[in-house]
């Protein structure tokens, strides 16, 4: 039988039911396709344990199958009993490690088929949830993460929550297979309470859908590699309105010219109070008009840079009613955290800790979960994950603020404000061992190329230097590689890409510079282009800023530049 296409299996798939709970109430080690795909819009991703692949082929036991569950939460904000809840399902029905993402979620990795219910459940019973954390709908909404309880902070935050709300699918599907009853049997699948979905329809949208706010000149949701983006305007401190950009989108395949990561352009700039109207247009916009035959050509970056951004306009505009305007000039500094010790404002304090890769674990080099655990468990505080899978505790009382300290300490940790400006903004995708989608090795071996970053930071004099470098398994892109001013992206087992020359703004694409190099010549190959850069460097202007200079070009980003290194292109 020929394979459906993701429309189909939604099509038929009675609101995103398909044959879950068949295969939940079987003995089935894993989900057939179908399945598979409609999981994602339930927060789950199947993997397997990728180290453990060869072993278990040559002895001809079947993969290891296991899923990855993902929370969302509306700017990365949780409770402390939330964290410590997520905490408790780590260690009982997942690999006893946590991932902080690069959306300001939390994903939980190792989970077994037999606990997928009872994980899901678990989130909800929090008061979280796992649903439209994946899947072709609107994901996580980011907010900027600094814990600053300003009115512009506040209300950019209530931005997200209300976006979040209202683009959560109708469906009951996932109410009546995860929650409804203490035990799952076949009533789950009953559709008779089935709902429309008033802004999806039987199709959903073509492909996830991703949009952030950003409250200038802080970038740290990195709001260009959006689907929307939200540029907060303020008068008299208070949000008056939001320069609105289209487009954004980092996945691309090497080699296929067709595809290709795009900045989100300028669409207009609304009032405040019409900032949810102008998203559901949006949104609906790409519903009607994506690319439904190619998953690999349907995001909406396409339909912005192939239809122009004037066409895609017009389109958002048909279905307002509300005035509008060109965006307005707005300068974004930087896409990384503030770690370390801060005042709120409001006389309490909130602390950034630096999180290698966002990987919540107790390990030689640290015992995040831990600490994390006593802090949120001590210590009267929220929470909230950051853009760059760092983590803020916020609400901290000056009298608890040694404590926390004495806490981290005790395992082995430090807030990070000291490592080189490079380190505290350097990411890495998951990728290796439960990605089934890696090429190479991105988390795992992040941090040691980064020592050796390190010492050719300092030897150069470089140490303060904001450089951002980010690694992925893949080109698909999670760690959004495709603006950083170094980016290495996998190809095969130790072999990457290099692209050279984003912006630590997160407002330029950088340009494929190797098509393959060694993960050990990685070091050397940063080094040289840092050399040239302290040679020619005018004052104290940036890499960013030197790349700007002395590539102008690299201003116009063309879809060769993606695939095809400088002496290649046209
Ligand atoms: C076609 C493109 C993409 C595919 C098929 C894809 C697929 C995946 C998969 C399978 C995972 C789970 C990996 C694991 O935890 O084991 C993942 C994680 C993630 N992806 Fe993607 N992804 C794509 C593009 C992107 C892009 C462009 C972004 C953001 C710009 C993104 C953001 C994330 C985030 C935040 C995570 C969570 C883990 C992390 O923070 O690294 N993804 N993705
Ligand atoms: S970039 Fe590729 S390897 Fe990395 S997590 Fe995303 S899909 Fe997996």
């Amino acid at each position: 039988m020929p394979k459906k296409s993701c429309e189909e299996i939604k099509d038929e798939s009675r609101g995103l039911r398909g044959k879950i709970v068949e295969t939940l109430l079987s003995e089935a080690s894993h989900f057939e396709e179908a399945e598979y795909q409609l999981l994602k819009f339930h927060g789950s991703y199947q993997q397997d344990n990728r180290d453990s692949r060869s072993a278990r082929r040559k002895q001809k036991l079947d993969k290891e199958w296991m899923f990855m569950v993902r929370t969302k939460m509306p700017s990365g904000t949780l409770t402390a009993e939330q964290y410590i809840a997520h905490d408790d399902m780590a260690e009982k029905l997942g690999n006893a490690t946590m991932r902080l993402t690069t959306r300001q979620g939390i994903q939980l990795h190792g989970i077994l088929k037999g606990g997928l219910r009872n994980t899901v459940r678990a989130i909800a019973g929090c008061g979280l949830t796992s649903w439209g954390a994946c899947g072709d709908v609107v994901r996580n909404t980011m907010a900027p993460g600094t814990p600053i309880n300003d009115q512009a902070h506040s209300a950019t935050r209530r931005l997200a929550d209300e976006i979040s709300e209202h683009f959560m699918a109708r469906t009951t599907a996932y109410s009546s297979i995860w929650l409804d009853g203490e035990k799952l049997d076949l009533s789950a699948d009953d559709t008779a309470k089935e709902v429309e979905e008033p802004i999806y329809g039987k199709h959903y949208l073509p492909r996830k859908f991703k949009i952030g706010i950003a409250v200038p000149p802080c970038n740290d949701v990195d709001l260009f590699s959006q689907d929307v983006g939200f540029i907060a305007h303020l008068e008299n401190g208070e949000v008056s309105g939001y320069s609105i950009h289209v487009g954004g989108g980092f996945g691309m395949s090497h080699g296929k010219l067709e595809t290709y990561p795009c900045l989100a352009q300028p669409l207009f700039y609304c009032a405040a109070e019409h900032a949810a109207a102008a998203c559901e247009a949006i949104v609906t916009v790409q519903r009607d008009h994506g690319d439904r035959s190619d998953r690999k050509h349907a995001r909406m970056k396409y339909l912005v840079a192939e239809r122009g951004i004037e066409w895609f306009r017009r389109k958002v505009k048909e279905r307002i009613n509300f005035p509008t305007e060109p965006v307005r000039e707005v300068q974004l500094d930087t896409v990384a955290d503030t770690l370390g010790w801060h005042a709120q404002g409001d006389g309490k304090h909130f602390v950034g800790v630096y999180v290698a890769q966002g990987r919540i674990a107790d390990s030689e080099t640290g015992e995040t979960r831990s600490a994390f655990r006593k802090i949120a468990g001590e210590i009267d505080c929220s929470m909230r994950v950051t853009a760059n899978a760092n983590m803020y505790f916020y609400d901290i009382s000056e009298e608890d603020r040694d404590r926390v300290n004495a806490i981290l300490s005790e395992h082995g940790l430090v807030t990070g404000e000291n490592f080189t400006a490079t380190r505290q903004m350097g990411h890495a995708c998951v990728a290796l061992p439960t990605c089934g989608l890696a090429l190479s090795e991105s988390e795992r071996v992040f941090s040691g190329l980064l020592d050796s970053v390190d010492v050719i930071l300092e030897e150069l004099g470089l140490s303060n230097d904001s450089i951002l470098v980010r690694m992925t398994g893949c080109p698909n892109g999670c760690a959004r590689p495709y603006n950083a001013d170094f980016a290495f992206v996998g190809r095969a087992p130790g072999k990457y890409a290099m692209f050279v020359g984003g912006s630590s703004a997160g407002d330029r694409l950088a340009a494929l510079e190797k098509k393959v190099i060694l993960f050990d010549d990685i070091p050397g190959e940063i080094r040289s282009y840092l050399e040239n850069f302290i040679n020619q460097r005018q004052g104290s202007e940036t890499f960013s800023e030197y790349w700007g200079r002395t590539r102008p070009e690299a201003t116009q980003p063309t879809p060769e530049q993606f695939h095809l290194e400088e002496g290649d292109r046209t």
